[in-house]
């Protein structure tokens, strides 16, 4: 009896791991283990080397930002020191079904919700300003795969900042081949100053990590 629930479980797909319909990955894949020299050993995020958290986002998302450095949509800006580093690693992986690789095998990674680092935001003021962020990253900060916005809520707040300066700064979503870049660009412009930007992020730190 035991053994048949067991079997029609394993049928039905339940008690298996999570892996967004790809084959399993194995965390210990060699050839993905530099990455945490800069993001962590989970992947959590380092801020000494400015390497953001990867461990638990959408894979889609981690697999869209490695083509955009490819592309040269991101890291080729003057001033944009830590995506050039970032560029360079993105190149060095091999062909495209490696780059999807390395995107599951660093979102499968169990990384803890970062704590906040950024003071002196206010988060009601920041709450307003984020209304129309959620249409697109969703209200709680989760990401909307649909829209291929990755999840806000349980990133570095550092990191977040440093994206949304580039953004409002032209260094990010510059190319008119990166739709979602140029979106996203065009969005960051109605986050006029630096207090704003701050303001936003104290409210996301409210919010806590989405469910991988
Ligand atoms: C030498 C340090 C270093 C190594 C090694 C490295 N990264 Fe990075 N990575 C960075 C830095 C720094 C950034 C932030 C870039 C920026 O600010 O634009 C980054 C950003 C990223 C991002 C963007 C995340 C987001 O949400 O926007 C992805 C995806 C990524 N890295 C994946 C990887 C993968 C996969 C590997 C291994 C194949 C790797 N990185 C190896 C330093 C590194
Ligand atoms: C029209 C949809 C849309 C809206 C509205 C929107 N975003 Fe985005 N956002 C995106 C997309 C798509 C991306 C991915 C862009 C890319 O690949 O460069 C993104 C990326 C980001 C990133 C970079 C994350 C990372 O890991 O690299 C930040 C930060 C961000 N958005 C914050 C905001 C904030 C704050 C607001 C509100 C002021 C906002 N977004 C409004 C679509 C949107």
């Amino acid at each position: 009896m035991k053994t048949l629930l067991t079997l029609a479980l394993l049928t039905l797909g339940l008690g298996a791991t999570p892996s967004y319909g790809a084959p399993p990955v194995d965390v210990a894949d060699a050839r993905f283990t530099f990455c945490i020299t800069c993001h962590g050993a989970n992947a959590q995020g380092n801020p000494g080397v400015a390497a953001p958290r990867l461990g638990g986002l959408p894979a889609w998302h981690l697999e869209n930002q490695l083509r955009a450095f490819r592309a040269g949509w991101r890291g080729v800006a003057e001033a944009d020191e830590h995506g050039d580093v970032m560029r360079t690693m993105a190149l060095a992986l091999g062909d495209d079904a490696e780059l999807r690789e390395a995107a599951a095998w660093a979102a499968s990674l169990e990384a803890p919700a970062p704590a906040p680092t950024l003071t002196g935001g206010d988060p009601r003021r920041g709450k307003t300003l984020y209304a129309p962020c959620a249409a697109c990253h969703g209200t709680q900060g989760e990401g909307v795969a649909a829209l291929e916005a990755p999840p806000l809520a349980g990133q570095n707040d550092w990191y977040l900042e440093a994206q949304l300066e580039h953004y409002a700064a032209g260094r990010r979503g510059f190319d008119p081949a990166d739709t979602r870049g140029q979106q996203m660009r065009a969005l960051a412009g109605t986050l006029s100053t630096a207090r704003d930007r701050r303001d936003v992020l104290a409210y996301l730190a409210t919010l806590g990590a989405p469910a991988p």
